[in-house]
Order: C-alpha cells, then structure tokens, then sequence
C-alpha cells in the first residue's frame, strides 16, 4: 500500500494521521546524523508510526491481519511460498530448528555444522532444539561458512555476506543479510528453510522481529504451532487435525510442543511499510559497501577490508575490518582511536564462538579442526556501520578516522 494510500483509508475512518504524526517525521528514515558513523539508523518513518497508531487504535495488540499480510510479502520478496513472523530472529532460529526436528527432518541429537564466527543465538539454538552444534572454521574471503558438508549445515550469512555452504540439508542464518543473493537465489530462498531478523538496526526493521521463509508447508505448519502454545490456529491442515482429535476442544487443540513467540500486530503494521524499502535500501548499502571498500583499500593501511564475492549479492548490514597481524597497533586501540573521532565500533558479532564463557555450558557442542580464520577475526576483527542513509559524507568520516588512527 502507498503511504499516500493508507492515510486517505485512515483519514476515511477519521483518523488524520498525517496531521499527528506528517509534520514531524521525515517520510523515508528518521535523523541521520552526518557528523559521526553510528552503527545503524532507523529505517523507517512516518508510515510505519502511522500504521501501529492505526493498529492500536484498532485496539489489535496480537498478531492478526497486519501480520499475516507482512507474512505475505515477506514470503513474496524472499521468493518462497511461506513466512511465519516471530517476536526475534532468536525465536526464529528457535521455532525453525525445532520444528526440523519435530517433523523428522532433522534426528534429535543430530550435528549440524555451525560457522565458529556467527551469532550467540544462532549457536545456542541448535542445541536448545536437541541438536548437536560442531563449530567449523569460516572462509577468510566471506568469514562465512563455504563448501560442501557432510552433516546438515547452518548457513550464516554474516553481516551481510551470503554464505555459499551446501551440505545434506542447508539451514540458512539469514538474521542480518536482507535481500542478499547468490546468483539469481536470495537468502531465505537457498535452502530447507531461514531465519531473519528484523531488529531495529537491521535491513528492514519491525523494532523486535523475526520471521522463517520454507517451501516447505508442512513444515510452516509446524512453525506456527510451535510459535504459538503448540496449538492449531493459522495452520493450514488445522480442520483436519481437529476432526482427528474430535475428544480435544478444537479452540485448546495441542499438537506441537511448542513456545510462546508471537509478535505483536505494531511489529506487522511496521514490517508491511517495511517490505517495499528492501530494494532500494540493499541497492544504497551495496554501492556503499564496494565503494568503500576500494577507498579503504587505496589508503593503504595494514588492515583488510571484505569486498563482495563473484556470483553474489552482498547486503552489507555493517562494514567489518581485520587488521593486520603486524599491524602497529591492537584492536582495542583502533576501536578506541575511532570511537574518539565518532565512528562506533563492535566486534564482528560474537567472533570465535568457542572462545565465549558460554559454549562450555552448550550441551553436545563441540569444535571441530582448528579455527584460525575465527581466531585472527576474534583477536583482530571489528566493524563499523553501514546504512542504506549513508552517503560520501559518512564514507569521509570513515577515512578521516581511519587515516588519523595509524598516524602515531
Ligand atoms: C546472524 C544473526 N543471527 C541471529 C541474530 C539474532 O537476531 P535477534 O536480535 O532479532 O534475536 C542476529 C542479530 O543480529 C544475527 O546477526
């Protein structure tokens, strides 16, 4: 729907949004600012705020229509037939790998190969589903996981970069890779099914959010009872379960173990204005991404950037950095020297997994082969922001600072 669109459908119904909220948010993104590098800029503006207002109004707290038809669109610009949105990308990859192993598609206590730098939750999942995580060392051109495995294997597209890993079955970690591609395949596309995320400094953002794509029905069926108690509603073999089970309640029908995950209908009214952003957004962020890569590189310091790879389509959420091992200066002086000229810094996501306090508490986790390339990325790795809203001004602040920090 244009926004122009839904504020005459609400200014039918009496409410004139546009004079509530117009006057003071832009229509594309809220404030960039343009004198530092924050990590990330909310990408959303009037529309969305005007459509949660709409919903609440409504007095629609749960998940009802606004989320069914993100669910739709989302499914639609992924390119697969089924969505299912959750409350995070964390509940994703949760409901996603328990509802593998609840339809047989994957055994309890299984291993599946999971990249060594990724994401906490992305890790933790895998065995709060009942599985086995194997940690595996990353690529040093994509830090993704690639190749060909011979256990089922995480896909994790990180910060942006589409992994390439095929295996027996292939789970996709999509959280913060919106719109990426390999070949003419977007992520969420590529294998049995994917998580996203949709965080407010992601991509596309519902504030908190997730969401699983499949081709698989039967497996989405099992994806919404597990988001939801375990029970029939908003599956599509619901009518056939409840005659089954006539002794049951059809309204209190359990037919999944399941959690309580559901987003809200505010997160829906977001994610549909969201939708129609994605490929103007990914578009701006890859142009970054290369240029800035090549302007990084021509500066000649001793650190590595990550350009986009042949045959993909980076969506680079965030901009990561290895320095050198000989490098006259650490990681945390880097960061420090940047942070002082407003260039926010992180680490790249949870680096080396294995080296977190947590992994000795996962249960059946285990590293296998050594982990050189999650090593250089844990002591040597950072990354700085990246948006659709920046432009050469924001590129400069990078270059200034990264100019200024080698000079001793
Ligand atoms: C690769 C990856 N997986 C999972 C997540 C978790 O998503 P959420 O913060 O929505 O729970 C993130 C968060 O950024 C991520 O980057």
């Amino acid at each position: 729907m244009s926004r122009r669109a839904a504020l005459d459908a609400w200014a039918a119904r009496g409410l004139d949004l546009e004079a509530l909220v117009g006057r003071w948010l832009d229509p594309g993104t809220l404030a960039v600012p343009t004198d530092t590098l924050p990590l990330a800029v909310a990408p959303f503006g009037v529309i969305e705020v005007a459509e949660a207002i709409a919903s609440l109004l409504e007095g629609r707290l749960t998940m009802g229509d606004r989320v069914r038809a993100f669910e739709e669109a989302w499914a639609a610009a992924v390119g697969v037939p089924h969505a299912v949105m959750v409350n995070s990308g964390s509940s994703a990859l949760l409901v996603m790998l328990t509802a593998l192993v609840q339809t047989g598609r994957l055994r309890p206590g299984q291993e599946v190969v999971v990249p060594a730098v990724g994401w906490s939750t992305s890790l933790f999942s895998v065995a709060q589903a009942g599985l086995r995580p194997v940690l595996v060392d990353v690529d040093p051109d994509s830090l993704c996981l690639e190749g060909e495995h011979d256990r089922p294997v995480l896909a994790l597209h990180l910060l942006g970069c589409p992994s390439r890993a095929t295996g027996p079955l292939v789970i996709e970690d999509a959280c913060g890779a919106h719109g990426a591609m390999v070949g003419e395949r977007r992520v969420g596309s590529l294998g049995v099914a994917a998580a996203f995320s949709f965080f407010f400094s992601h991509h596309l953002t519902t504030g908190e959010g997730g969401a699983i794509t499949t081709a698989d029905r039967e497996l989405a069926d099992a994806m919404r009872s597990i988001r939801a108690h375990g029970w029939t509603r908003e599956r599509s073999d619901r009518a056939a379960l409840e005659a089954a089970h006539p002794d049951v309640d059809p309204r209190f029908l359990f037919v999944e173990p399941g959690y309580n995950l559901r987003p809200t209908e505010v997160a829906g009214a977001f994610g549909i204005h969201q939708v129609p952003r994605l490929e103007g957004y990914v578009a701006r962020r890859n142009e970054n991404h290369q240029a800035w890569c090549a302007a990084v590189t021509e500066l000649g310091l001793p650190l590595r950037v990550f350009p986009q790879l042949p045959g993909t389509r980076h969506a680079a959420f965030a901009f990561p950095l290895l320095l050198d091992a000989d490098a006259p200066l650490d990681r945390a002086e880097l960061c420090r020297r940047l942070e002082a000229r407003g260039v926010q810094t992180r680490p790249i996501s949870g680096s080396n997994l294995a080296r977190q306090p947590a992994f000795a508490q996962v249960p059946g986790a285990r590293v296998e082969g050594p982990l050189p390339v999650a090593d250089a990325v844990h002591e040597r790795g950072l990354f700085v922001g990246q948006s659709h809203a920046f432009d050469e001004r924001h590129a400069a602040i990078l270059l200034d600072a990264l100019g200024a920090a080698f000079v001793c």
